[in-house]
C-alpha cells in the first residue's frame, strides 16, 4: 500500500467497492429496476429515468482539461463541499483522529469534521498591524501542532473570509514537514480571481497535497454543484470507494458538458476580469467611508471590511435591498463584513447606500 494511503482509515481501505449494474451501448437494461419511460417534461439527452452513470467520466475529463491535469488525478464531487466531506470521512477516525484549521477561515471544514467525529486543531492565522501582512498563515505552528494525531491540514487560499492568497513557498514548506503524516488539503475555490499563481503545482510535487476547485464561484455554476478534486490516482482510488456511486446527477453532467467549453471560458474570463476590477473601485470606495475602519487586500471575488459597527452597516445595505455577510459566532471578527463583488449596477446601489449611511449621523 501507498504511504498515502497508509494514513487513510483502514476499515476503509479494506472495505470493497459496490458493483453498479452495467451499461453497455446498445443493449437493454433491466439490471438495475429502473422505469423503462422517461417523465414527461424530461428533456435530457440521457433520459432520467435510468440512473447517472456511476462516475461522471466524461465531466472528469472536461474539468482534467480545464484544470491543466489528467482524468486520473480527478475526482469529481457535488461542489467542493462534498470533497472536504470524503476527504474527512476517509481520512479520520472517529474519536481519535483531527483535523487542523488556520482561523478564521471557511467554516464548513470543522463543520464536516463535527459530523465525522474528528477533533478540530486551531492555529489562527497571524495578525499585523499593517493590512498587507495581516492574517499570514503561521508555518511554524501548523508544523507544530500538525504532529498530533492531525490527519488533514486544510489550507484555504485564496481564503475565506479575510481574501489573501498564500505564498507558494510558506505552503510548501509545511508540506515538505508533514510529509507521511498528514495530507495537504489546498482549498482554491477562489483561484481564479488572485492575482497570483495558483498552488497546483505542489500537488504535482507532492503525493500528500490535494488541491480543491469548483464550478461554483468563476463558472458560474452554483447551482450545478460541481466540484473537483486534484490528487494523486491512489488516493482518487480509494476516494471513489468512499463516494457511492450514482451522486452527480444527470441533469449536472449535461450542463457542465455544455457549459464548460472555450466560448464559454471567454466570458467567464472577460467576468472574472470585470470582479476584479469592481473589487478594486469598491476597495478604494470603502477605505474612504467613515463606517469602515478597516479594508484588506482581497484576491476573491468579495471584498473583507472591519466596520464601526457591524449591524449598522448591514442594516444600511438591508434598507438599499442588499444583503451583506456578518460574523456573529466568531468574537474575533465582530463588525467584520464580507461583500460579494456584484454586478456594477448592484455594488454602485450599496457604495451610494453607505456613502449615505455614512453621510447621516446615524439615527
Ligand atoms: C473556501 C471555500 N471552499 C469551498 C466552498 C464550497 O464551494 P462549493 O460550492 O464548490 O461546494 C466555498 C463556498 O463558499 C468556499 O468559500
Amino acid at each position: 500500500m501507498s504511504r498515502l494511503l497508509k494514513l487513510a482509515r483502514p476499515e476503509l481501505t479494506a472495505l470493497p467497492p459496490y458493483i453498479a449494474g452495467a451499461w453497455e451501448p446498445g443493449m437493454t437494461r433491466l439490471n438495475a429496476n429502473e422505469s423503462p419511460w422517461q417523465a414527461p417534461g424530461d428533456r435530457t439527452e440521457r433520459g432520467l429515468n435510468v440512473y447517472p452513470p456511476p462516475r461522471p467520466d466524461a465531466v472528469a475529463e472536461r474539468l482534467a482539461g480545464f484544470y491543466g491535469t489528467r482524468k486520473q488525478n480527478v475526482l469529481v464531487t457535488r461542489g467542493t463541499s462534498e470533497a472536504i466531506d470524503l476527504l474527512i470521512r476517509g481520512f479520520c477516525e472517529a474519536g481519535s483522529d483531527r483535523i487542523l484549521i488556520c482561523p478564521p477561515t471557511f467554516d464548513m471544514y470543522r463543520l464536516y469534521a463535527g459530523i465525522q467525529g474528528a477533533g478540530v486543531c486551531r492555529v489562527p492565522l497571524l495578525r499585523h498591524d499593517d493590512p498587507q501582512r495581516d492574517f499570514q498563515l503561521d508555518v511554524k505552528g501548523v508544523i507544530e501542532a500538525s504532529a498530533d494525531r492531525v490527519k488533514l491540514i486544510f489550507l484555504c487560499s485564496p481564503n475565506n473570509p479575510t481574501g489573501g492568497a498564500v505564498a507558494a513557498a510558506r505552503v510548501e514548506q509545511i508540506c515538505e514537514a508533514v510529509a507521511g503524516r498528514a495530507l495537504v488539503v489546498i482549498d482554491e475555490a477562489y483561484q481564479e480571481f488572485a492575482d497570483c499563481q495558483g498552488l497546483g503545482s505542489l500537488q504535482s510535487r507532492y503525493e500528500h497535497v490535494v488541491v480543491l476547485r469548483t464550478l461554483s464561484k468563476c463558472v458560474s455554476l452554483a447551482g450545478v454543484r460541481c466540484g473537483a478534486l486534484l490528487g494523486r490516482p491512489e488516493l482518487i482510488g480509494f476516494l471513489e470507494k468512499v463516494l457511492p456511486p450514482y451522486t452527480f446527477p444527470t441533469p449536472s453532467i449535461e450542463l457542465v458538458m455544455e457549459v464548460l467549453n472555450d466560448d464559454s471560458m471567454k466570458i467567464s474570463r472577460q467576468r472574472t476580469q470585470l470582479i476584479r476590477d469592481e473589487r478594486e473601485r469598491m476597495s478604494l470606495e470603502f477605505a474612504a467611508s467613515p463606517l469602515v475602519r478597516q479594508v484588506w487586500p482581497s484576491d476573491a471575488n468579495f471584498v473583507f471590511l472591519k466596520t464601526t459597527d457591524g449591524n449598522r452597516f448591514s442594516n444600511a445595505a438591508r434598507k438599499a435591498g442588499i444583503l451583506v455577510r456578518l460574523f456573529p459566532n466568531d468574537p474575533t471578527l465582530a463588525d467584520c463584513v464580507r461583500i460579494t463583488v456584484g454586478r456594477p449596477e448592484d455594488n454602485d446601489r450599496l457604495l451610494n447606500a453607505i456613502a449615505a449611511e455614512g453621510s447621516s449621523n446615524g439615527d
